[in-house]
């Protein structure tokens, strides 16, 4: 449905002109980013087809310089829980900037993270204290430096196909190679434990001396999603060998699969330090919480002298406070997490009823609004030949003969679930309609349609695009 692409304010004041710089980037911010930020990201955007413009945001929708709108389903890596430009933050953000308030005086402490602190602590119960970080990351460095104050040990366990953030101490935590080559030394002693194998965690409780398990309710990479008891179990068996439990639900909390948290799925979990972040941004000012108990705290900061001991420049920071606060005032508002329960078992279900029609499709699995479709090798000759050239050419090939045609020819948003895996991810925000859901599931099923046709011109196009990346890399 074609609208006004930008909304554009009546009336400017000061001497930045906003539109000039729009106009500067306008139809040429790919050619900007290859020349000034990152051009092999531009060259293969550029490749898929992804190398779009958009103007505008709005729920779950995207809009073009033409004014067509797209289906978002990667939320902005999971960011826009309440929906893009969320009526409700964007006002509370521009409320607070018309206040000119005053931020980040340091030596005082801040209403308002007090009350955010406040409002994440009756909503995940059980936790004393909250620090608040700038990105998800920073929230998971914060959990290993609490640990290994806390417990005076050594070592940190992670799981396989983790994903923790980027910074040194969490990819040391990282569970796939590709994002670790290279960048050694990473932090020492950390150690990789297999997910959702209690056996493996044990076995590794006795090898180490383990200050914690940092781990994902469900992971981000390939939505693996482990049996009901695991965090339970496994906050047991650290507590039994001294060791913490850290649970990561940056990109799992705040309703997205259907519960505030995904670690409320099998019962209360005794976990030690919470981390969150993505959409208590509202989607628009980075912040993260990171929840824990007193006893962590009474080790870390331990003194008054040591009473800053942890901390960070823009850590409570007004705008982020109120984006915060706004941000769980709208999930409120919104009903958010029966919606994504409700939603995600309308999209779940509708994708599994098209299993036994398209062999390709091995498995589909969620919880709430975090849905993974995994692909597997055909059983007919024909199709199995499609499948090995593709991956022949790359690992990633065949999930991207499925997200191409769904932007190309469906103008829905969608991302491979990591590297070298036959996963695609939907995240959307948790505002979607059945209609939208409904809009996934019909290019869903055309875009299957054509790929079961082999040979035939879905997979020549895919094969040719998978050829000029091998020329350009
Ligand atoms: C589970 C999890 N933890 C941590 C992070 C890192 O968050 P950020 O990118 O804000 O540093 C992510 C990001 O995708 C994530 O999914």
């Amino acid at each position: 449905m074609p609208i006004d692409a930008a909304r554009k304010p009546e009336a400017r004041t000061g001497t930045f002109d906003l539109d000039a710089a729009l106009a500067q980037g306008a139809n040429a911010n790919n050619a900007l980013h290859a020349e000034h930020i990152n051009p092999r990201f531009a060259k293969s955007l550029g490749l898929i087809g992804f190398d779009k413009t958009y103007v505008r945001g709005e729920g779950a929708y995207l809009w073009d310089a033409e004014g067509n709108r797209y289906l978002d389903m990667l939320a902005g890596y999971g960011v826009f829980n309440m929906g893009r430009n969320n009526p409700v933050v964007r006002d509370a953000l521009a409320d607070y900037l018309s206040r000119d308030a005053a931020s980040l005086a340091q030596m005082e402490a801040p209403v308002l993270s007090g009350v955010l602190a406040e409002q994440l602590k009756e909503r995940v119960p059980g936790y004393d204290y909250v620090y608040f970080t700038n990105s998800g990351a920073e929230g998971v460095e914060t959990a290993i430096k609490f640990a290994h104050q806390a417990t005076g040990r050594p070592d940190i366990l992670y799981t396989s196909s983790a994903f923790h953030g980027l910074t040194n101490g969490a990819l040391a935590l990282n569970g796939t190679d590709v994002f670790r080559e290279g960048f050694d030394p990473l932090l020492p002693a950390t150690h990789k434990t297999a997910y959702d194998d209690l056996d493996a965690l044990e076995a590794a409780l006795k090898a180490h001396n383990v200050a914690a398990l940092v781990v994902e309710p469900i992971q981000g990479k390939g939505v693996q999603i482990p049996a009901d008891d695991y965090l339970k179990q496994a906050a047991d068996l650290c507590h039994r060998h001294g060791a913490l439990l850290v649970v990561d639900e940056v990109q799992t909390g705040l309703c997205r699969t259907g519960t505030f948290l995904a670690m409320e799925h099998g019962g209360p979990v005794d976990a030690d330090i919470v981390v969150l972040s993505k959409a208590l941004s509202g989607g628009y000012v980075p912040v993260g919480a990171v929840l824990y108990r007193e006893a962590v705290y009474n080790k870390v900061f331990s003194s008054l002298e040591k009473c800053v001991v942890h901390s960070s420049t823009f850590g409570q920071g007004g705008m982020a406070m109120v984006a915060g606060l706004a941000a769980l005032h709208a999930l409120d508002e919104m009903d958010a997490c029966a919606h994504a329960q409700e939603m995600g078992d309308r999209l779940g279900n509708g994708l599994l009823a098209m299993k036994d029609r398209f062999e390709f499709i091995g498995d589909v699995r969620w919880r709430g609004l975090m849905v993974g479709i995994e692909f597997q090798a055909p059983k007919s000759l024909k199709l199995k030949s499609a499948w090995s050239t593709a991956h022949m050419l790359s690992k990633d090939l065949f999930c991207q003969a499925i997200t191409i045609p769904l932007l190309r020819d469906h103008r829905i948003l969608t991302q491979v679930s990591g590297y070298n895996m036959d996963v695609i991810k939907l995240i959307p925000p948790l505002t979607i309609s059945e209609a939208d859901v409904d809009w996934f599931l019909t290019a869903f099923e055309d875009v299957m349609e054509k790929v079961h046709k082999f040979p035939g011109p879905a997979w020549s196009a895919i094969f040719q695009i998978g050829k000029n990346a091998l020329k350009s890399s």
